[in-house]
């Protein structure tokens, strides 16, 4: 079956049909299984054979779900998590102790970065932020005991590329392992495991779900680590519900498809951003005028749904222009079917002052484009009404 190409994969990986030979999988809404016997209980418990005990644990809907994001993502093992965040989480706290170190980029996302800056720092762990395209900062901030690198690509709000195969090398050299969110790309744009990565994180609530109805999560990587972060997330709770499970396993079989049209509509978008003198600064990884083009273009397949931009104004005509949008939804999330407008000086990354919002290179006329699957000229119709009321 590994064989195959990604859209069969998508599709094709199934849990084995029950007695009722079901074409599409059914949901097992139970939290506990029963045993044949007593004797395969202990068995199962003790891990001498393979079955399902409780939900919490392993469920058919949450297993179709992992085994098909493994092969999607080339990895060799996997975790469902309850979200994105639960995901994150553990890739650190199932893999540290106290007295560690972990290097990340400082474009990462708000509650990824609070975790590593003021909550592990509570467990005597810390963290060294670094640009993720400064080779230089990534090396010299290696310390002695740091066990994990941690990166988006592209990265969040900014849409900046992470050299994969240079930061693999850095964390090959110096034992670490070597952690990816590869949320903003999905599977289908960019396998983070064929440059090197370890363990590959998602919010399966964004392209993966793709309909904004559910949250979920995944870790994915080699069989060792995977285990730690399962029996973490089997002790603490954090696990994908099989509902949750059921629709994120049926939204992949879509993921390629939505994925193009995310990209074709995206990079419309971008090239007529670029083209209106109303514009300042576009950013999306695969216009030419991209700093990293070519890095993008080599780890990724299409240049991704999310564009960013810049209008002059400031902060008032960031909130102007998002209150002028008929189509695009003002909303907290990305990866939809439906457009999203984010302004993140004045909602995503408020909380940082302006000189720590400018460091992470958010403007205060920075405005991000989660774009979605609705008819091009629609969209651009939309953004040219709302940059006529600014103007
Ligand atoms: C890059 C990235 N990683 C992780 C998360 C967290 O995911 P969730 O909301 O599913 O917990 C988000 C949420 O926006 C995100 O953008």
């Amino acid at each position: 079956m590994s064989s195959h190409k990604f859209e069969t994969l998508a599709i094709r990986t199934q849990s084995e049909q029950s007695q009722n030979r079901e074409h599409s999988t059914p949901l097992y809404l139970t939290s506990s299984f029963t045993f044949e016997s007593a004797e395969q209980g202990a068995n199962i418990f003790l891990g001498k054979e393979k079955g399902n005990l409780y939900s919490r644990f392993s469920n058919p809907n949450t297993t179709e779900f992992i085994d098909k994001l493994c092969l999607l993502e080339n990895c060799a093992a996997g975790i469902a998590t309850a979200s994105g965040m639960a995901a994150v989480y553990t890739s650190f706290v199932a893999l540290i102790e106290q007295g560690d170190h972990i290097v990340a980029s400082k474009d990462i996302f708000g509650n990824a970065s609070y975790i590593l800056s003021q909550l592990l720092p509570k467990m005597g762990v810390h963290c060294t932020f670094v640009d993720v395209d400064d080779h230089i900062a990534w090396q010299e901030a290696i310390q002695e005991n740091t066990k994990l690198i941690y990166l988006e690509t592209p990265s969040n709000p900014t849409l900046k590329i992470a050299d994969l195969d240079f930061i693999n090398q850095l964390s090959k050299t110096n034992d670490l392992v070597f952690i990816v969110d590869n949320c903003f790309a999905s599977p289908y744009l960019q396998q983070p495991a064929n440059f090197g990565a370890d363990l590959v994180i998602h919010s399966a609530t964004k392209y993966i779900d793709g309909q904004g109805r559910v949250l979920g999560g995944a870790i994915l990587g080699n069989e060792t680590l995977i285990q730690k972060c399962y029996d973490f997330i089997r002790r603490t709770g954090a696990s994908l519900s099989p509902f949750n499970a059921w629709v994120l396993s049926k939204s992949l079989e879509t993921l390629g498809v939505r994925m193009d049209r995310h990209c074709a509509n995206a990079l419309a978008l971008a090239q007529w951003l670029e083209a209106d003198s109303r514009v300042n600064k576009v950013s999306y990884p695969f216009l030419e005028s991209h700093a990293q083009f070519h890095l993008a273009k080599k780890q990724m397949k299409l240049g991704g749904g999310l564009v960013g931009f810049e209008i002059a104004g400031g902060v008032e005509a960031g909130k102007k222009f998002l209150n002028s949008l008929k189509i695009f939804s003002l909303t907290a999330n990305l990866g939809d079917c439906r457009s999203i407008a984010t302004h993140p000086a004045s909602t995503t990354h408020s909380k940082l002052n302006p000189e720590e919002q400018l460091d992470m290179g958010i403007t205060p006329g920075y405005l991000r484009l989660s774009v979605g699957l609705e008819h091009q000229d629609d969209l651009i119709e939309d953004l040219d009404h709302a940059l006529q009321s600014i103007s």
